[in-house]
């Protein structure tokens, strides 16, 4: 496959278009945002820690009938994957209480909630990516039900399948985010990436942070975490 124009650069990759139009090239970069833009830096080696460790997620979710946009690695930065049109939502699921919930509702990080928890927040930065439920999702116009709850339920089977997977490299799954997007025809696949920037993982014996909330709060030890999780996924 051939690499052509540049179609788009986000906060963490580019979007090249190839020589086939169903597929593009997404290219992970060490930049980091965070703090809704107001904090900008760089993490060294996290754009080939984010392609390699989301391209082995998606690939192991794909084994389990999770239908993913990843088609292909072609270095430690770039990847093949079907060019999609984004559905304007991010999904978190959460199993403990952290960030944002832990602000929202008042209460401290670390309570193991009886069942995992969905949200929706409508991807606009103008508006600071709002929350959202299903039905604004409706009336907005950005899903049909039927797709609301395809994500509803995908999310969810994602959960089980990368908290199992998880804790089996002694790793808590705290939270992630996901995101969707749809082919030519209408049909939904995730899309985006998994890793660090995008989940809340915790040591299982310790409970240290090996993800990118240590550069959200300063806590030092970025680099290393985004190691770590590496060396836990690949040996
Ligand atoms: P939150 O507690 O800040 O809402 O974050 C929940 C999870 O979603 C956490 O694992 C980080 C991830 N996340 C993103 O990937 N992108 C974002 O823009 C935000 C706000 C959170
Ligand atoms: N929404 C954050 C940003 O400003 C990203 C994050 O905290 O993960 O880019």
């Amino acid at each position: 496959m051939e690499k052509r124009e540049q179609l788009y650069e986000g906060k963490a990759k580019k979007v090249f278009a190839t020589d086939d139009p169903r597929f593009v090239i997404v290219s992970y970069k060490d930049d980091a945002t965070a703090l809704d833009g107001l904090k900008k830096g760089t993490i060294a080696g996290k754009g080939a820690v984010n392609n390699r460790m989301s391209n082995y997620l998606m690939q192991l979710l794909e084994k389990n009938g999770v239908r993913t946009h990843y088609v292909k690695e072609l270095s430690d930065r770039e990847t093949v994957v079907r060019k999609l049109k984004i559905v304007p939502l991010e999904v978190i699921i959460r199993n403990i209480s952290a960030g944002h919930f832990a602000q929202r509702y008042g209460v401290e990080e670390g309570i193991v909630f009886p069942e995992p928890t969905i949200e929706f927040s409508y991807k606009n930065d103008d508006l600071h990516d709002p929350l959202l439920n299903a039905y604004h999702a409706f009336a907005l116009g950005l899903a049909t039900k039927e797709e609301m709850n395809w994500i509803k339920e995908t999310s969810f089977k994602v959960n089980e399948v990368m908290k199992k997977y998880f804790a089996s490299l002694g790793v808590t799954l705290v939270d992630f985010k996901l995101e969707y997007g749809k082919d030519e025809d209408g049909v939904l696949y995730l899309a985006d990436e998994i890793s660090p920037d995008t989940c809340r993982f915790w040591d299982a014996k310790t409970g240290e942070k090996l993800d990118k909330d240590r550069f959200r709060r300063d806590m030092g030890g970025v680099e290393a975490a985004y190691e770590e999780m590496m060396r836990r996924v690949f040996g």
